[in-house]
Protein backbone atom coordinates (compact mmCIF):
# COMPACT_ATOMS: atom_id res chain seq x y z
CA UNK A 1 0.00 0.00 0.00
CA UNK A 2 3.04 2.84 1.20
CA UNK A 3 5.60 0.96 -0.96
CA UNK A 4 5.80 4.32 -3.06
CA UNK A 5 5.63 6.66 -0.18
CA UNK A 6 9.10 7.86 0.96
CA UNK A 7 9.26 9.51 4.38
CA UNK A 8 11.63 11.61 3.10
CA UNK A 9 11.70 13.77 6.52
CA UNK A 10 12.26 10.73 8.75
CA UNK A 11 14.81 8.96 6.74
CA UNK A 12 16.81 12.74 6.44
CA UNK A 13 16.66 12.54 10.18
CA UNK A 14 18.19 9.08 11.02
CA UNK A 15 20.58 9.74 7.96
CA UNK A 16 21.83 12.50 10.01
CA UNK A 17 21.54 10.60 13.40
CA UNK A 18 23.76 7.70 11.75
CA UNK A 19 26.40 10.39 10.53
CA UNK A 20 26.92 12.04 13.92
CA UNK A 21 27.21 8.38 15.95
CA UNK A 22 29.77 7.74 13.21
CA UNK A 23 31.60 11.02 13.24
CA UNK A 24 31.41 11.61 17.55
CA UNK A 25 33.37 9.68 20.16
CA UNK A 26 30.56 8.51 22.27
CA UNK A 27 31.79 8.08 26.14
CA UNK A 28 28.50 8.07 27.55
CA UNK A 29 28.84 4.89 29.84
CA UNK A 30 25.46 3.52 29.42
CA UNK A 31 25.30 3.38 25.63
CA UNK A 32 27.00 1.03 22.90
CA UNK A 33 26.34 0.63 19.52
CA UNK A 34 24.33 -2.38 18.75
CA UNK A 35 25.45 -5.17 16.00
CA UNK A 36 24.23 -5.35 12.78
CA UNK A 37 22.32 -8.61 13.15
CA UNK A 38 20.74 -7.53 16.80
CA UNK A 39 19.38 -4.10 14.40
CA UNK A 40 18.40 -6.67 11.87
CA UNK A 41 15.86 -8.70 13.93
CA UNK A 42 14.57 -5.30 15.61
CA UNK A 43 13.48 -4.48 12.66
CA UNK A 44 11.86 -7.67 11.56
CA UNK A 45 8.62 -8.75 10.80
CA UNK A 46 8.31 -9.94 14.66
CA UNK A 47 6.99 -6.37 15.56
CA UNK A 48 4.10 -7.45 13.46
CA UNK A 49 2.93 -10.56 16.14
CA UNK A 50 0.61 -10.00 19.51
CA UNK A 51 1.95 -12.26 21.92
CA UNK A 52 0.21 -11.86 25.33
CA UNK A 53 1.42 -14.38 27.59
CA UNK A 54 4.66 -16.83 27.31
CA UNK A 55 5.52 -19.40 25.22
CA UNK A 56 3.03 -22.30 25.10
CA UNK A 57 0.66 -20.44 26.89
CA UNK A 58 -0.47 -17.17 24.35
CA UNK A 59 -3.83 -15.16 24.46
CA UNK A 60 -3.31 -15.21 20.71
CA UNK A 61 -2.41 -17.82 18.00
CA UNK A 62 0.06 -17.62 15.36
CA UNK A 63 2.45 -17.60 18.21
CA UNK A 64 4.66 -20.90 16.89
CA UNK A 65 7.64 -18.84 15.96
CA UNK A 66 7.31 -16.04 18.28
CA UNK A 67 7.06 -18.52 20.74
CA UNK A 68 10.73 -19.78 19.30
CA UNK A 69 12.13 -16.40 19.55
CA UNK A 70 11.08 -16.19 22.95
CA UNK A 71 12.64 -19.71 24.25
CA UNK A 72 15.95 -18.88 22.49
CA UNK A 73 16.19 -15.88 24.14
CA UNK A 74 15.21 -17.24 28.05
CA UNK A 75 17.64 -20.25 27.41
CA UNK A 76 20.75 -18.33 25.69
CA UNK A 77 19.90 -15.86 29.03
CA UNK A 78 20.17 -18.27 31.51
CA UNK A 79 23.04 -19.97 30.14
CA UNK A 80 24.93 -16.69 30.21
CA UNK A 81 24.25 -15.36 34.13
CA UNK A 82 23.36 -19.19 35.23
CA UNK A 83 20.22 -18.44 36.24
CA UNK A 84 17.27 -20.34 37.58
CA UNK A 85 14.58 -18.46 35.87
CA UNK A 86 14.79 -15.30 32.98
CA UNK A 87 11.97 -13.14 32.12
CA UNK A 88 12.72 -11.48 28.67
CA UNK A 89 9.87 -9.42 28.17
CA UNK A 90 10.64 -6.26 30.81
CA UNK A 91 10.64 -3.40 28.08
CA UNK A 92 13.31 -1.19 29.44
CA UNK A 93 15.82 -1.84 32.94
CA UNK A 94 13.11 0.42 34.54
CA UNK A 95 10.61 -2.11 33.97
CA UNK A 96 12.57 -4.46 35.23
CA UNK A 97 12.73 -2.98 38.68
CA UNK A 98 9.34 -2.29 38.39
CA UNK A 99 8.55 -6.32 37.67
CA UNK A 100 10.68 -7.17 40.82
CA UNK A 101 8.85 -4.63 43.48
CA UNK A 102 5.43 -5.58 42.21
CA UNK A 103 6.43 -9.17 42.41
CA UNK A 104 6.60 -9.11 45.88
CA UNK A 105 6.30 -6.00 47.79
CA UNK A 106 3.26 -3.92 48.75
CA UNK A 107 2.85 -0.09 48.21
CA UNK A 108 4.30 1.44 51.76
CA UNK A 109 7.31 -1.29 52.06
CA UNK A 110 10.55 -0.08 53.11
CA UNK A 111 13.11 -0.58 50.27
CA UNK A 112 16.66 0.37 50.64
CA UNK A 113 18.69 1.02 47.54
CA UNK A 114 21.83 3.53 46.44
CA UNK A 115 21.60 6.98 46.29
CA UNK A 116 21.05 8.84 43.09
CA UNK A 117 24.08 11.15 43.99
CA UNK A 118 26.35 8.86 44.99
CA UNK A 119 26.11 6.55 41.65
CA UNK A 120 22.56 4.62 42.47
CA UNK A 121 19.41 4.94 40.05
CA UNK A 122 16.18 6.66 39.98
CA UNK A 123 14.72 3.52 40.22
CA UNK A 124 16.04 2.23 43.33
CA UNK A 125 13.77 4.71 45.67
CA UNK A 126 14.52 8.28 44.23
CA UNK A 127 12.06 10.42 45.64
CA UNK A 128 9.98 11.83 42.38
CA UNK A 129 10.69 8.13 40.75
CA UNK A 130 7.41 5.57 40.97
CA UNK A 131 9.93 3.29 43.19
CA UNK A 132 10.32 6.46 46.09
CA UNK A 133 6.42 7.25 45.50
CA UNK A 134 4.76 3.92 46.12
CA UNK A 135 7.50 2.59 48.56
CA UNK A 136 9.34 3.88 51.84
CA UNK A 137 13.17 4.58 50.52
CA UNK A 138 15.68 4.28 52.74
CA UNK A 139 19.41 4.99 50.76
CA UNK A 140 22.50 4.16 51.19
CA UNK A 141 25.67 6.19 50.37
CA UNK A 142 29.36 5.91 49.60
CA UNK A 143 31.74 6.15 52.07
CA UNK A 144 32.94 9.80 51.88
CA UNK A 145 36.80 9.34 52.53
CA UNK A 146 37.27 6.22 49.31
CA UNK A 147 34.03 7.45 47.88
CA UNK A 148 33.39 3.56 47.43
CA UNK A 149 30.44 1.74 49.13
CA UNK A 150 30.51 1.10 53.12
CA UNK A 151 29.22 -2.30 53.99
CA UNK A 152 29.61 -1.50 57.57
CA UNK A 153 27.33 1.44 57.37
CA UNK A 154 24.83 -0.45 54.99
CA UNK A 155 24.36 -3.02 57.61
CA UNK A 156 23.53 -0.38 60.34
CA UNK A 157 21.07 1.20 58.23
CA UNK A 158 19.72 -2.25 57.29
CA UNK A 159 19.48 -3.64 60.82
CA UNK A 160 17.93 0.45 61.89
CA UNK A 161 15.17 0.38 59.00
CA UNK A 162 14.99 -3.55 58.42
CA UNK A 163 14.13 -3.18 54.89
CA UNK A 164 11.90 -5.59 53.06
CA UNK A 165 13.90 -5.41 49.91
CA UNK A 166 17.77 -4.12 49.60
CA UNK A 167 18.94 -3.32 46.03
CA UNK A 168 22.33 -3.06 45.23
CA UNK A 169 24.05 -2.17 41.97
CA UNK A 170 24.37 1.43 40.40
CA UNK A 171 24.85 3.90 37.29
CA UNK A 172 27.65 5.60 38.44
CA UNK A 173 30.02 3.40 40.03
CA UNK A 174 33.79 2.19 39.08
CA UNK A 175 34.21 -0.37 41.47
CA UNK A 176 33.53 -3.98 41.70
CA UNK A 177 30.30 -4.48 43.93
CA UNK A 178 30.70 -7.23 46.59
CA UNK A 179 27.19 -8.92 45.70
CA UNK A 180 28.26 -11.90 48.20
CA UNK A 181 28.08 -8.48 51.19
CA UNK A 182 25.24 -7.40 50.44
CA UNK A 183 23.12 -10.92 50.13
CA UNK A 184 24.77 -11.43 54.06
CA UNK A 185 23.18 -8.22 55.02
CA UNK A 186 19.75 -8.65 53.33
CA UNK A 187 19.85 -12.43 55.20
CA UNK A 188 20.56 -11.04 58.26
CA UNK A 189 17.49 -8.47 58.29
CA UNK A 190 15.31 -10.57 56.67
CA UNK A 191 15.36 -8.58 53.50
CA UNK A 192 14.69 -9.77 50.35
CA UNK A 193 18.04 -9.49 47.88
CA UNK A 194 17.53 -7.64 44.41
CA UNK A 195 20.75 -6.94 42.28
CA UNK A 196 20.63 -4.37 39.32
CA UNK A 197 23.84 -5.02 37.20
CA UNK A 198 22.38 -3.09 34.01
CA UNK A 199 25.82 -1.40 33.92
CA UNK A 200 27.87 -4.37 34.35
CA UNK A 201 25.91 -6.99 32.77
CA UNK A 202 28.28 -7.48 29.64
CA UNK A 203 31.26 -7.87 32.13
CA UNK A 204 29.55 -10.15 34.42
CA UNK A 205 28.77 -12.76 31.03
CA UNK A 206 31.95 -13.21 30.68
CA UNK A 207 33.58 -12.95 34.34
CA UNK A 208 34.94 -10.23 34.71
CA UNK A 209 32.80 -8.96 37.43
CA UNK A 210 31.39 -11.30 40.05
CA UNK A 211 28.16 -12.26 39.49
CA UNK A 212 24.76 -11.90 41.29
CA UNK A 213 22.40 -14.44 39.94
CA UNK A 214 24.03 -17.10 42.73
CA UNK A 215 23.45 -14.73 45.42
CA UNK A 216 20.20 -12.38 45.26
CA UNK A 217 16.60 -13.38 44.66
CA UNK A 218 16.35 -11.31 41.64
CA UNK A 219 18.78 -10.07 38.86
CA UNK A 220 17.61 -7.40 36.45
CA UNK A 221 19.40 -5.64 33.79
CA UNK A 222 19.31 -3.85 30.82
CA UNK A 223 20.44 -5.81 27.44
CA UNK A 224 22.11 -2.55 25.69
CA UNK A 225 25.21 -1.29 28.02
CA UNK A 226 27.94 -3.30 28.01
CA UNK A 227 25.70 -6.36 27.08
CA UNK A 228 25.66 -4.80 23.45
CA UNK A 229 22.29 -6.19 22.51
CA UNK A 230 19.15 -4.26 22.13
CA UNK A 231 17.81 -1.77 24.06
CA UNK A 232 15.46 -3.35 26.51
CA UNK A 233 15.50 -5.35 29.95
CA UNK A 234 15.41 -8.73 31.60
CA UNK A 235 14.60 -9.97 34.91
CA UNK A 236 16.50 -13.16 36.74
CA UNK A 237 14.92 -15.05 39.64
CA UNK A 238 15.25 -18.12 41.50
CA UNK A 239 12.94 -20.70 40.78
CA UNK A 240 10.99 -20.20 43.75
CA UNK A 241 10.00 -16.43 42.47
CA UNK A 242 9.34 -17.11 38.48
CA UNK A 243 5.63 -17.53 39.05
CA UNK A 244 5.17 -14.30 40.95
CA UNK A 245 7.79 -12.74 39.10
CA UNK A 246 5.77 -13.67 35.23
CA UNK A 247 2.49 -12.82 36.88
CA UNK A 248 3.93 -9.41 37.72
CA UNK A 249 4.82 -8.35 34.36
CA UNK A 250 1.90 -9.99 32.50
CA UNK A 251 -0.59 -9.38 33.08
CA UNK A 252 0.69 -7.11 36.05
CA UNK A 253 2.32 -4.54 34.49
CA UNK A 254 2.07 -5.01 30.48
CA UNK A 255 0.20 -6.16 27.51
CA UNK A 256 1.96 -7.67 24.58
CA UNK A 257 5.58 -8.61 24.90
CA UNK A 258 7.79 -6.62 21.91
CA UNK A 259 8.77 -9.53 20.16
CA UNK A 260 11.19 -8.00 17.45
CA UNK A 261 12.96 -6.67 20.65
CA UNK A 262 12.66 -10.00 22.60
CA UNK A 263 14.01 -11.79 19.19
CA UNK A 264 16.84 -9.00 18.82
CA UNK A 265 18.00 -9.78 22.68
CA UNK A 266 18.27 -13.72 21.86
CA UNK A 267 20.91 -12.44 18.77
CA UNK A 268 22.49 -10.28 21.74
CA UNK A 269 23.09 -12.85 23.97
CA UNK A 270 24.06 -15.00 21.62
CA UNK A 271 27.25 -12.83 20.49
CA UNK A 272 28.04 -12.46 24.58
CA UNK A 273 28.07 -16.56 24.57
CA UNK A 274 31.28 -16.45 22.05
CA UNK A 275 34.64 -15.99 23.10
CA UNK A 276 35.24 -12.38 21.40
CA UNK A 277 32.84 -11.12 23.42
CA UNK A 278 35.13 -12.01 26.27
CA UNK A 279 38.26 -10.35 24.58
CA UNK A 280 35.91 -7.14 23.87
CA UNK A 281 35.01 -6.93 27.41
CA UNK A 282 38.48 -7.52 28.79
CA UNK A 283 39.42 -4.23 26.18
CA UNK A 284 36.26 -2.57 27.56
CA UNK A 285 38.17 -2.06 30.99
CA UNK A 286 41.70 -1.88 29.60
CA UNK A 287 40.81 1.12 27.55
CA UNK A 288 38.67 2.62 30.83
CA UNK A 289 41.77 2.07 32.94
CA UNK A 290 44.28 3.21 30.46
CA UNK A 291 41.77 6.55 29.85
CA UNK A 292 41.46 6.90 33.48
CA UNK A 293 45.11 7.04 33.91
CA UNK A 294 45.44 9.59 31.49
CA UNK A 295 43.46 11.81 33.00
CA UNK A 296 45.02 11.39 36.49
CA UNK A 297 48.41 12.54 34.81
CA UNK A 298 46.86 15.47 33.15
CA UNK A 299 45.90 16.96 36.93
CA UNK A 300 42.15 15.53 37.14
CA UNK A 301 40.62 13.45 40.19
CA UNK A 302 39.25 9.78 39.72
CA UNK A 303 36.42 9.13 41.86
CA UNK A 304 37.44 6.46 44.20
CA UNK A 305 41.05 6.63 42.94
CA UNK A 306 40.32 4.66 39.13
CA UNK A 307 38.20 1.85 37.64
CA UNK A 308 37.56 -1.83 37.77
CA UNK A 309 35.06 -1.76 34.98
CA UNK A 310 33.88 0.26 32.08
CA UNK A 311 33.58 3.58 33.60
CA UNK A 312 34.79 6.20 35.85
CA UNK A 313 33.93 9.62 37.17
CA UNK A 314 36.22 12.89 36.80
CA UNK A 315 35.68 15.63 39.37
CA UNK A 316 36.69 18.86 37.14
CA UNK A 317 36.88 21.16 39.30
CA UNK A 318 40.70 21.30 39.11
CA UNK A 319 40.76 22.67 35.85
CA UNK A 320 37.89 25.66 37.36
CA UNK A 321 34.73 24.48 35.32
CA UNK A 322 31.69 22.83 36.19
CA UNK A 323 30.46 19.35 34.89
CA UNK A 324 27.94 21.03 32.94
CA UNK A 325 30.31 23.40 31.11
CA UNK A 326 32.74 20.31 30.13
CA UNK A 327 29.70 18.43 28.69
CA UNK A 328 28.61 21.54 26.72
CA UNK A 329 32.18 21.98 25.27
CA UNK A 330 32.88 18.60 24.93
CA UNK A 331 30.03 18.23 22.87
CA UNK A 332 30.77 20.99 20.77
CA UNK A 333 33.96 19.22 19.96
CA UNK A 334 32.05 16.00 18.91
CA UNK A 335 33.09 14.41 22.20
CA UNK A 336 29.48 12.90 24.01
CA UNK A 337 29.57 12.36 27.28
CA UNK A 338 27.21 13.50 30.20
CA UNK A 339 28.00 15.46 33.44
CA UNK A 340 27.39 13.77 36.61
CA UNK A 341 27.38 14.06 40.34
CA UNK A 342 30.78 13.22 42.34
CA UNK A 343 29.85 12.17 45.52
CA UNK A 344 28.43 15.10 48.13
CA UNK A 345 28.84 16.90 45.49
CA UNK A 346 28.59 20.93 46.06
CA UNK A 347 26.95 21.73 43.02
CA UNK A 348 23.28 20.59 42.21
CA UNK A 349 22.60 18.04 39.95
CA UNK A 350 22.03 20.19 36.98
CA UNK A 351 25.25 21.39 37.38
CA UNK A 352 27.33 18.85 38.73
CA UNK A 353 31.29 18.86 39.54
CA UNK A 354 31.83 15.88 37.46
CA UNK A 355 31.58 13.69 34.38
CA UNK A 356 30.86 10.16 34.13
CA UNK A 357 33.26 8.51 31.24
CA UNK A 358 32.71 5.11 30.06
CA UNK A 359 34.52 3.00 26.80
CA UNK A 360 32.48 0.68 25.97
CA UNK A 361 31.23 1.86 22.85
CA UNK A 362 34.65 3.37 21.62
CA UNK A 363 36.19 0.17 22.09
CA UNK A 364 33.15 -1.39 20.04
CA UNK A 365 34.62 0.62 17.48
CA UNK A 366 37.68 -1.39 17.77
CA UNK A 367 39.93 1.47 19.80
CA UNK A 368 42.73 0.23 22.31
CA UNK A 369 44.99 1.84 24.79
CA UNK A 370 46.80 4.34 22.53
CA UNK A 371 43.49 5.98 21.49
CA UNK A 372 41.97 5.74 24.90
CA UNK A 373 44.65 8.45 26.01
CA UNK A 374 44.48 10.50 22.90
CA UNK A 375 40.55 10.70 23.78
CA UNK A 376 41.87 11.90 27.19
CA UNK A 377 44.27 14.29 25.79
CA UNK A 378 41.45 15.45 23.34
CA UNK A 379 39.27 15.78 26.30
CA UNK A 380 41.28 17.94 28.08
CA UNK A 381 42.25 20.29 25.70
CA UNK A 382 38.47 21.16 25.07
CA UNK A 383 38.05 21.68 29.05
CA UNK A 384 41.01 23.55 29.35
CA UNK A 385 40.26 26.00 26.05
CA UNK A 386 36.33 25.54 26.95
CA UNK A 387 35.62 28.91 25.87
CA UNK A 388 37.87 29.14 22.54
CA UNK A 389 35.68 28.18 19.03
CA UNK A 390 38.61 28.01 17.30
CA UNK A 391 40.19 25.33 19.69
CA UNK A 392 36.72 23.76 20.22
CA UNK A 393 36.94 23.68 15.82
CA UNK A 394 40.62 22.28 15.57
CA UNK A 395 39.46 19.18 18.54
CA UNK A 396 36.41 18.33 16.40
CA UNK A 397 38.06 17.74 13.51
CA UNK A 398 40.95 15.63 14.97
CA UNK A 399 37.74 13.83 16.78
CA UNK A 400 36.60 13.39 13.26
CA UNK A 401 39.47 12.06 11.77
CA UNK A 402 39.91 9.79 14.62
CA UNK A 403 36.62 8.15 13.78
CA UNK A 404 36.81 7.70 10.06
CA UNK A 405 39.60 5.77 11.56
CA UNK A 406 37.23 3.17 13.57
CA UNK A 407 33.97 3.13 11.48
CA UNK A 408 31.10 1.78 13.46
CA UNK A 409 30.20 -0.91 11.17
CA UNK A 410 33.77 -2.08 10.19
CA UNK A 411 35.53 -3.00 13.54
CA UNK A 412 37.15 -6.05 14.79
CA UNK A 413 34.17 -6.81 17.71
CA UNK A 414 31.37 -7.26 16.06
CA UNK A 415 30.13 -10.50 14.64
CA UNK A 416 29.98 -10.78 11.20
CA UNK A 417 27.09 -11.27 9.91
CA UNK A 418 27.38 -14.10 7.26
CA UNK A 419 26.98 -18.09 6.62
CA UNK A 420 29.85 -17.93 9.55
CA UNK A 421 27.59 -16.55 12.08
CA UNK A 422 25.11 -19.50 11.55
CA UNK A 423 27.49 -22.12 11.61
CA UNK A 424 28.82 -21.47 14.78
CA UNK A 425 28.84 -24.86 16.63
CA UNK A 426 26.92 -23.65 19.84
CA UNK A 427 22.99 -26.01 20.23
CA UNK A 428 22.04 -22.29 21.55
C1 LIG B 1 21.56 0.65 37.24
C2 LIG B 1 20.45 0.95 36.28
N1 LIG B 1 19.26 0.36 36.44
C3 LIG B 1 18.22 0.61 35.63
C4 LIG B 1 18.35 1.46 34.57
C5 LIG B 1 17.13 1.77 33.75
O1 LIG B 1 17.19 1.35 32.46
P1 LIG B 1 16.22 2.01 31.34
O2 LIG B 1 16.83 3.31 30.98
O3 LIG B 1 16.25 0.96 30.24
O4 LIG B 1 14.86 2.14 31.95
C6 LIG B 1 19.58 2.10 34.32
C7 LIG B 1 19.71 3.02 33.18
O5 LIG B 1 20.56 3.77 33.01
C8 LIG B 1 20.65 1.84 35.22
O6 LIG B 1 21.83 2.46 35.07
Amino acid sequence: MFTKLKDEKLFAVIAREEQRQEQEINLIASENYASQVVRTATASVMTNKYAEGYPGKRYYSGCTFVDGAENLAIERCKKLFNAEHANVQAHSGSQANMAVYFSVLQPGDTIMGMDLSAGGHLTHGYPINFSGKLFNSVSYAVNPETEQLDFDEIQKLAEQHKPKMIIAGASAYSRIIDFQRFAEIAQNVGALFLADMAHIAGLVAVGLHPNPTPYADFVTSTTHKTLRGPRGGIVLSKEKFAQQLDKAIMPGMQGGPLMHVIAAKAVGFYEALQPEFKTYQQQVIKNAQAMAQAFTDLGYRIVTGGTDNHQFTIDVRSKKITGRTAEVALASAGITLNRNCIPFDPEKPWITSGVRIGTPAITTRGMKEKQAKEIAHLAHEVMINHADETKLKLVKEQVKQLCKLYPIEQNEFVLPFTSDFNQRQDSL
